[in-house]
């Protein structure tokens, strides 16, 4: 029997004997993350560590030292961990790491730290694609959430539309053609003086804000469930320089709030329609900039308006963490999909 075998073979015994404890990682870009889940729905604990201080210091985050924080993070997050969870490796059944897609360097501190791991508690390893623990974010906060269902996942790198077929199983509807939604955000956030990551803080302002005092373009794009924000973003950025040449005071509030508007917009306009036409009861939302509070009331207010059933993760877990992969290691690990030890980092692994 090969090694992945064996590991399948003990995989089975411990879900047969009741129940799995996961030990999850996540270090695909800049928060060192380490997490115990039950079963795929229960936090036992969620322990991340932010270098955010550290990046904004550059404007955005520096690969070389996010890979140097992550490796003296790991271990005392792991600590932190499993005391939080209450337990000691003795009651963990296997170990799930990103593998990808994020900085390669940064990948490659966590799948080298869960490989040694698990080979030297004789255990399985569970590789997880960082856009399906954002998906499976959604298990975690709602017990009742089963798929099929469809769920909008907006963050730093990525903005996708998805329908979860069955669990592991997914249908891409639509994406976007150019910038990420958090991306944009960031990129507008910098024009405003805002610090990285600009997201957060654009979105507090914006909430004090007029958002019908700056006209912005809604971006149109040839497919139906498609986003385009590299053309509002631009025309966004010019209108600030513009406005600054004039010697017009821009209204950080009032702008911040009309940028919002437009990406929360498109964002929610498209996911409700793909929901619809894709036959689907449920919307659920992932990734970082689910925790901006626009897109949440809108996401509720227009989903609801349409009859679906609106699913939102709390903010902790809609920003990276790794409770998010050890539910979505749950699932891999029931269909024996396990990485033997010649596991890498895969920087542009797709899941579609
Ligand atoms: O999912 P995430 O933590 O990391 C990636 O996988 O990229 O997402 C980070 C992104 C950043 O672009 C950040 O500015 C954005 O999510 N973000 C927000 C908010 N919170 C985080 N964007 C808009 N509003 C927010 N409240
Ligand atoms: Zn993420």
């Amino acid at each position: 029997m090969n090694y992945l075998e064996r590991m399948r073979e003990k995989a089975q015994e411990r879900i047969a004997a009741g129940s799995a404890t996961i030990l999850a990682f996540e270090s695909s870009c800049d928060e060192t993350a380490a997490a115990v889940v039950r079963d795929g729905r229960t936090v036992l604990s969620d322990c991340v560590l932010s270098q955010i201080d550290q990046h904004a210091l550059y404007g955005g985050v520096v690969p070389e030292i996010a890979s140097r924080m992550h490796v003296s993070a790991l271990d005392p997050l792991t600590d932190q961990a499993l005391s939080q969870a209450g337990c000691t490796f003795s009651e963990i059944d296997a170990v799930a790491v990103t593998c990808g897609p994020g900085l390669v360097g940064a990948l490659l501190t966590g799948v080298s730290y869960a490989k040694a791991l698990a080979y030297a508690l004789d255990l399985p390893l569970v590789p997880v694609n960082h856009i399906e623990g954002h998906v499976s974010a959604n298990y975690l906060a709602h017990p009742e959430l089963e798929p099929p269902f469809c769920c909008l996942v907006a963050s730093g790198g990525h903005s996708h539309i998805v329908l979860v077929e069955r669990y592991g199983q997914y249908r891409l509807l639509g994406q976007t053609l150019d910038d990420a939604a958090g991306e944009a955000f960031d990129k507008v956030a910098r024009v405003l003086s805002i610090p990285y990551p600009g997201g957060p803080l654009l979105d507090k302002l914006a909430e004090e804000g007029d958002d019908s005092r700056y006209q912005f373009p809604h971006p149109h794009t040839p497919g139906r469930y498609d986003f385009s924000f590299s053309g509002l973003k631009t025309a966004v950025i010019n209108q600030a320089h513009m406005l600054r040449q004039k010697g017009e005071e821009i209204q950080a509030r009032d702008f911040a709030a009309s940028f919002r508007r437009a990406v929360v917009d498109a964002l929610v306009e498209k996911s409700v329609l793909a929901a619809k036409e894709a036959g689907a009861a449920s919307l659920a939302c992932a990734g970082g900039v689910a925790a901006n509070a626009l897109l949440r009331r809108e996401l509720v207010r227009r989903g609801e308006a349409a009859g679906l059933k609106v699913f939102l993760p709390p903010r902790n877990l809609c920003t990276d963490n790794a409770a998010m992969i050890g539910s979505a290691a749950f699932y891999r690990l029931m269909a024996g999909e396990l990485a033997d030890l010649s596991l890498n980092a895969l920087p542009s692994i797709r899941m579609f």
